[in-house]
Parts: C-alpha cells; structure tokens; sequence
C-alpha cells in the first residue's frame, strides 16, 4: 500500500490531492482555502488539508507526484531555442521562476510546518499532459480508451494524443509549443476584454451573439495541417514562449499580451475592458469558437484514426470548452467520454498522484469516479455553532420536510443557497456548494445578476437536470454529470426553462443521479414533482470570488448578499423580511 500526495504547484490551479491505496481519499483546489483565484504558489493548506481529511502525517507520504516533469521534452525545447534565439531569454525566465520546486522538502517545512525529519517522500515528477490524461482514464470504468489532452501549455506540449492500455498510457503523438491550441483561444479573449486567467469560458458564452464575420481570417490564424494545426505567427505576441503568464506577489496569474500589432491592424483597437461589447467583438468571439471547434474535431478524428475506440477519455484546460464537446459526438467517431470535473490544470494533482498508483506502482486497486465530493465537509454541530455565531435564525428540519421547504421557496421564486457534504472538486458547483432556484422564469437571470452574481448579462445560468429525465429534455442522452458538455434544449422545453436556455436554446448542463447525490437529487425530484419540470438553475455558491468552502463563508455570502434563503446541512434559514417582493404574475 502506498499513500501519494499529488500536488499541482507553481502553477495556475495550485491544488492537492491523497491517493491511498490506489483509492483517492481527498483532493482540494488551494483558492478554495485561501481565497484567491486560480492561485498559483505553492498548495500548502490543501495539503494540510488533505492529509487531515486521510487522517495521515507527513511521516506516512511515500511519493510525492507532481504534474509537470522539466526533463520531458528537452530536446524539444533545444530544436526551439537554436531556431529563435530571441526566445531563450523567455525560456530562462521561466525556468528561473519554478526552480523554487527544486527543493520541495524546503517548501513542506516553511509554508507547511512540517518536521524535516519526517519527510522520507520519494518525489515523482509526471510529465504535464501524462497527469492530465492519467486524471481522466484513471478514474474511468475503462481498460482500454483513447486518450486526449490540450491546453496552453504544459512541458513544452500543447496537445497529447494517447492509447490508454490496462495501467499504460502510451503516447502516439505530441503537439509542441508554439502550435496551441488554448494559446490561440486566450489572446482572442485578451483581444476583445476578456484578459484574465481563466476567462476563455466567457467568451465561449459571448459567441453565440455573433455572427460568422472573420471565417477566412480565422483559417489564416490556424491553418490545419494532416495530423495537427499550425498558428500564423503575424497574429500573436509573445510568439513561441506561449507561456505569457506571470505570477504576481499574491499568487495570482496575470496574462502577458498575446495579440500582435497585425491583430491591430486587421480589427482595429482592441476593447478596452471597460467599454461596452460591440458587434465585433462578438462576431470575434463567434469566428473563435467556430474555428476552434473544427481544430478541436480534426484532433479528435486524428486521434480515431490512431486509436480507433468509441470510447475517449478528455483532459487539460481547452476541454473545458463544453460546447465543443456537446457537438463531437456527432462530428467525430466517439461515443462515450470521461472527463474528470477538475479537467484543467487543478486536477494535475489527482491526475500525477493516479499516474504514480497505477503506472509506476501497479497497485491494484482501480478506482472509478461516481460523484466530485473530495473536499472537506463540516458537522451539524460546526454548522449550528456557526450560525448561532453571527445570530441568524434557523429551523432544524427533517429530511423530509427541508425537500418540501426548498422546493416550495424555488416555486415561489426565491434564491437559495445550498451547502451540503462535501465539497466539490475542481471548477464547478454540483450541488453541494451551489446557488439554486427557479429555471423558468423569464426575470430569475436578472434577479440573480442583480442580487448575487453580478456576473456579464451574455453569460447563461446552468441546469442540473434529473439523470433520467435528459433525454427527453436535451437533444442528446450522453451524461454531463460535472457540467461538461452543452446541448440544445428541446423545443417542447424551449419556453418552460427560459433561465437556462442560452440565445441558441442550449444549455451546459448537469446531469444527476440519485447514486451520485440522493439529497440534490431528491431536490430536484421534489421539485419536478410539484412543478412538472425536473430542472433547476445550479450556479456556484459565490459572489466574485472562489466558490465557497466552510460554514462561515455560506453565511457571511447570504447575509452579505440578497440571498432569500439559506440550507446548511439541515438548518433552514430564511430572511424576514423577504429582500424584495418578486412579481410571481
Ligand atoms: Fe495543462
């Protein structure tokens, strides 16, 4: 038996994760705990954490596993500096700002207290996209599937194509910077406003707005090639580091400029953040994502053609983008995908420490994925105690009557905050830390940008949707059960879920079963029941900032924010006076 920390550090999504036994016991996002966005130093309290929740010291860690392994690629790497000269300079900086994980037991004893002593951890580095793709196939009920990883970059590589065999993972092919496909994706954003760390998503959401406008300059930023794509270099800046991200002093990734002065030159000036969107940007953001997703098939068709199996397991930051992967089931030969919740760089940690379980140990026992829920979870009593502490009043229900009780607020158009269990791991509320209410009223978007959100007015709110009741509702039965594929809403539905049907009438939905969550799904049962729609909104439980983790924050975020109703564990709490009445005509 062996117990492997996985940790993703010095990088964007710092997080850890605790493999036992083959079995992960805990993984954890550090901007949970530490409350700052996508952080990028080094994980220290979700390594404490996890190693709390396993009930294990630094003593009993065997391995270390981290994502990213500076030896692989190195001859990459040298073709790279003789043809562009220019560029070492940004490969040394680079270089020079993650040499700090070359003394990692340094890192366990100043920011994690831990007695040198005790740190006996072999450390395991696992090639970037190696741990991306070992994040998804390792926690499918598959022996045998293909393998895809794409981002920005990762070890000199911005897309792995592999053959997933028993506990092998065999590479087939590699894509190398500068050709990356997440590099395109992020200077467009930057180009139209969106220049933060993690804003691809946006725009994703904005491109259904415009119209086809810039086609055939699109293929002339990416041209495909027979086995890959090329990136015309006239259009972006820094061309060939493609590592264009810093790290502040707080930890946070700010985003070096990516677009070029011919990208001036073509579009005019770039939107200044604070201006209104116009039809340009929108149109740019829709030629974006058209152009990506027929990049993002002929990968994926490449890859069938190499390891032809209907069944694909997905990995890396660009596979978030799920309306490309509602649509590859029917423009490429797969069938079935398994993509973990944490896909970007966050879940390097679950995916390095499964890496060393299975390919480098052997251990026998294989675990597959059922729910998210690898975060910490709180008793009734630290939820009682935390309430009584900033003096909201509540009512202890039975299970029974709490369904009823939030399932009758949402009917009446009220905004509940929902925290249960545990927490979810990686990106997305999935019932336990999240914000529901009614999916088909025509003013709830509104209502929940006004009161809580305060999110962009083009960005869709999301339905969590009975597992069983899918396909009747979305045009395609292909489970979403952590928010990673968009469909269209059937047109029998369109008028019923007004909140979560995007201007194309799809929706990025979750779909739940009752083994995954008995009590959200109960929930949304309860309210199907009542109403006939067996949908809710499920956003994150939030306000600008990381999702929530502990009792303090759900309550400080409710009393903080016009939230109607709050439900922790099983205390019901509701304001009173209501915030405002709604219209309910
Ligand atoms: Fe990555």
């Amino acid at each position: 038996m062996a117990i492997i920390l996985g940790i993703n550090t010095h990088h964007a999504g710092s997080s850890a994760a605790l493999v036992i036994d083959g079995i992960p016991v805990a993984a954890i996002g550090e901007e949970r705990l530490n409350r700052i966005k996508y952080y990028a130093g080094f994980p220290s309290l979700s390594i404490l954490k996890v190693l709390e929740i396993g009930n294990v010291t630094f003593k009993d860690i065997d391995y270390v596993a981290i994502g990213r392994d500076a030896s692989a690629n190195v001859t990459k790497k040298l073709e790279y500096v003789l043809r562009n000269p220019s560029k070492l300079l940004n490969l040394l900086k680079i270089r020079g700002a993650r040499d700090a994980l070359g003394d990692l037991k340094t890192l366990f004893v100043e920011d994690c207290g831990a007695n040198p002593n005790d740190l006996r951890f072999e450390q395991v580095n696992v090639e970037h996209h190696l741990a991306h793709i070992a994040s998804a196939y390792f926690i499918s009920p598959w022996d045998y599937a293909a393998g895809f990883s794409v981002d920005g970059s990762g070890d000199f590589v911005t897309c792995m194509l592999t053959e997933c065999v028993g506990q092998e993972i065999k590479v087939k092919q590699r894509v190398y910077v500068p050709q990356s496909l997440g590099s395109l994706y992020t200077m467009v954003c930057q180009f139209i406003g969106y220049g933060k760390y993690g804003d691809e998503g946006k725009v994703m959401g904005l491109a259904p707005y415009g119209k086809p406008a810039y086609t055939a300059i699109f293929k002339d930023i990416i041209a495909l090639t027979e086995d890959a794509f090329e990136l015309n270099p006239k259009y972006f800046l820094p061309f060939g580091s493609n590592q264009g991200v810093e790290m502040n002093d707080k930890g946070e990734m700010t985003l070096l400029r990516h677009y070029s002065d011919h990208m001036v030159d073509v579009f005019g000036k770039p939107r200044d953040p604070s201006t209104e969107i116009t039809q340009r940007d929108m149109d740019l953001a829709y030629s974006l994502q058209a152009r990506f997703e027929e990049v993002y098939m002929h990968m994926l068709n490449v890859l069938y053609k190499q390891v032809p199996t209907e069944r694909i397991v997905m990995a890396g930051g660009v596979v978030l983008n799920s309306v490309a992967n509602g649509k590859m089931f029917e423009q490429t030969p797969f069938r079935e995908t398994c993509i973990q919740p944490a896909a970007g760089d966050e879940g390097l940690s679950l995916g390095a420490a499964l890496y060393v379980s299975q390919s480098v140990l052997h251990e026998k026992q294989r675990y597959v994925m059922s729910n998210a829920f690898l975060g910490p979870e709180y008793s009734a009593d630290e939820m009682r105690a935390t309430l009584e502490a900033a003096k909201v009043e509540y009512r202890e229900l039975s299970r029974e009557d709490l369904l009823v009780a939030t399932s009758s607020e949402i009917e009446q158009g009220n905004i509940i905050g929902w925290f249960q269990g545990r927490m979810e791991w990686g990106p997305r509320a999935l019932g336990n830390r999240s914000i529901l209410a009614h999916p088909g009223r025509a003013d709830m978007k509104d209502i929940l940008n006004a009161r809580i959100k305060r999110r962009e007015w083009f960005r869709p709110f999301a339905p969590v949707v009975l597992a069983e009741r899918q396909d009747e509702i979305f045009e395609y039965h292909h489970s979403s059960p952590y928010m990673l594929h968009v469909y269209k809403i059937r047109a029998e539905w369109r008028e019923r879920l007004t909140t979560v049907r995007h201007v194309d009438d799809t929706g990025r939905l979750q779909s739940v079963s009752r083994d995954e969550n008995p009590l959200y799904y109960d929930l949304v049962k309860t309210f199907g029941d009542r109403t006939g729609i067996p949908v809710l909104i499920n956003t994150s439980f939030n306000e600008n900032e990381p999702i929530i983790c502990n009792p303090v924050e759900a309550v400080d975020c409710y009393l903080r924010t016009k939230m109607d109703v709050l439900v922790l564990g099983n205390f019901f709490c509701k304001k009173s006076p209501a915030p405002e009445a709604l219209n309910l005509s």
